[in-house]
């Protein structure tokens, strides 16, 4: 595991994207994992910002992203579909057919599951997955659990998911009580991980999954086994970390 310390929400975004950017430099029809939340969005627009400037092209990229909201339409502003639309894919040169994110609209979740797993076969799997924290230690949706979930998968969000996303909706009724996401396995299988966290409130989680047990009650503490992760951190997150 690296970590890399950064001053605030605004340095933290520029160097994963920094990060983001040597891999789409490397291989031009990389596999990105995406994610979704208040973390990434500071990635993103660099990410907008160096294709404005003509230093990145997405032309040839092709994306998977962690998880949806089930029973969420396309159009609905807080899908996570809605969401990479506004900050990333209709920002850069992506091919929209290159995109992909769990079908929330798909009612039964074994299809819906085994339909997004074959999409990431059939990609060769994931070159970076960019991540974030929720309070709790999930990553995606995989929430804490007696065990790691592989593959794509249906969840009960928990109690504490739900409150921290209220924020987002009009009313806490409003929040989707269920989401699929990609499994932990899935995650722990790309070649790099980078993860970005900011701000006091996600210190005491992030000392706990990274410098504690490696337990699927912490879902992000199994990043701790993997080869390529990067851990991008602002002061605030690593606060409780020496
Ligand atoms: C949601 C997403 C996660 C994200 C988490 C943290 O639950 N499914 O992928 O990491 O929220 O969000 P934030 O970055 O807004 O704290």
């Amino acid at each position: 595991m690296r970590i890399i310390r950064t001053k605030n929400y605004e340095d933290m975004s520029k160097k994963a994207a920094d990060l983001i950017a040597s891999v789409v430099l490397l291989k031009p029809n990389c596999v990105l994992g995406l994610a979704t939340g208040s973390s990434p969005i500071g990635t993103y627009d660099n990410l907008v910002k160096m294709y404005e400037d003509g230093n990145l092209d997405f032309s040839q990229v092709r994306s998977v992203n962690l998880d949806e909201y089930k029973g969420l339409p396309r159009t609905n502003e807080q899908s996570y579909y809605y969401f990479m639309h506004e900050h990333l894919f209709s920002r850069v040169n992506i091919d929209p057919k290159n995109t992909n994110l769990p079908d929330g609209m798909e009612e039964n979740s074994r299809k819906a599951c085994k339909k997004y797993d074959k999409i990431i076969a059939s990609m060769g799997g994931v070159d970076m997955q960019l991540l974030g924290l929720g309070h709790d230690g999930h990553i995606g949706f995989n929430e804490p659990n007696t065990e790691f979930d592989k593959t794509t998968h249906c969840v009960n969000l928990t109690q504490m998911t739900i409150e921290a996303n209220k924020r987002f909706f009009n009313s806490i009724d409003e929040v989707p009580k269920q989401a699929y996401t990609m499994g932990v396995g899935t995650i722990m299988a790309a070649k790099m991980v980078i993860m970005v966290v900011s701000g006091k409130d996600k210190a005491k989680i992030l000392k706990k999954a990274f410098f504690g047990p490696v337990t699927p009650e912490v879902p992000a503490s199994i990043l701790q086994f993997h080869p390529n992760f990067v851990l991008v951190a602002d002061e605030d997150a690593l606060s409780l970390v020496k």
